[in-house]
């Protein structure tokens, strides 16, 4: 099956983007293998014609908005998530309507439709940037996960508005399931993912061996500090790549069910299925697209 996905693939002129919470062996098979924003930037300036991308469901609508003239293929196009899931673009209409003064922020794990009603865009990975960016003294209404909204009102000193959102993976990561890996591992970190419910807790927070960081964040903090060894406080598909880039160390995951389920949709057999077929293209009605494009492409310009 991988040969055979690796000549169609050179074949059709098709890249595959997988995200870290993918199963290994299609995190393996990736072209390019990355957070939410660094798939973004490749579905920007990829010159393939087809994108296949394994994730879920806003993910490859997100890469149809940004590169509308490719063919974005899902071999899972049912992967839905809980928390794009959580917001509605009526629903975001009506927020902004009771804050006429405020700035939309959302979170890329959205719909296209919440996507144009949103000022701003932004990732995980440069979330805080974002809010920095806009004027002290504006409104600002985050959605739609309350958990990484808590964190950057955190580490920001905004008092943003949150949109009552979670992802369900993450909102499961507690602050007892984190204090007692701090105490059962004292030599360790704890990388946790902002999406996370501990982000919401002062004690966690203020914690100097607990860290909170996007998946590329979780990574990188992995490489640079010389430790022996790392909690990881996020979904399970991210110590495929830890333990690949530091084989010496030991990655310890927070709890043995933190996995996103609708990402374990994409499978070997879908993969092959979907490059020999096409199917499962993504795409965004026109007049969406060009208002959801402004969003993202001001994130992007950030
Ligand atoms: P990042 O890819 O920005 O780390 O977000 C994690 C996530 O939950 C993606 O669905
Ligand atoms: Fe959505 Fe959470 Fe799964 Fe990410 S881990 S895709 S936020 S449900």
């Amino acid at each position: 099956m991988v040969a055979r996905i690796q000549a169609l693939k050179k074949e059709k002129n098709a890249v595959i983007l997988a995200h870290y919470y993918t199963l290994p062996e299609i995190q393996d098979l990736a072209d390019y293998l990355g957070d939410s924003l660094g798939l973004s930037k490749q579905a920007a300036t990829t010159d393939a014609d087809i994108i296949v991308f394994c994730g879920v469901h806003f993910m490859a609508e997100t890469a149809s908005i940004i590169a509308p003239h490719k063919k974005v293929l899902s071999p899972a196009p049912e992967a839905g998530c809980s928390l794009a899931d959580s917001a509605t673009g009526e629903g975001l209409r009506r927020w902004k309507e009771a804050h006429p003064n405020g700035l939309v922020v959302s979170y890329v794990n959205t719909t296209a439709e919440v996507k144009a009603w949103t000022d701003y865009c932004c990732t995980s990975s440069n979330a805080l940037n974002v809010v920095r960016s806009l004027p002290k003294d504006c409104d600002i209404l985050f959605g739609p996960d309350r958990n990484l909204g808590a964190w950057i009102n955190h580490e920001t000193g905004r008092n943003m508005e949150l949109w009552d959102g979670c992802c369900c993976v993450h909102d499961e990561i507690t602050s007892e399931m984190v204090q007692r890996k701090l105490d059962e591992y004292p030599d360790a970190d704890v990388l946790i993912h902002p999406e996370s419910i501990c982000a919401k807790d002062p004690a966690i927070l203020a914690n100097p061996r607990a860290f909170f960081y996007s998946t590329a964040g979780i990574l990188d903090h992995s490489i640079r500090v010389p430790k022996k060894r790392f909690v990881i406080a996020t979904e399970e598909g991210t110590l495929h790549e830890l333990k690949k880039r530091s084989p010496e160390k030991e990655f310890i995951p927070i709890a043995p069910n933190t996995i996103c389920k609708e990402m374990k949709k994409v499978t070997l057999e879908r993969l092959l299925e979907t490059l020999e077929t096409e199917c499962g293209e993504v795409k965004v009605p026109e007049d969406i697209r060009q208002r959801a494009l402004i969003p993202i492409e001001r994130m992007m310009s950030l």
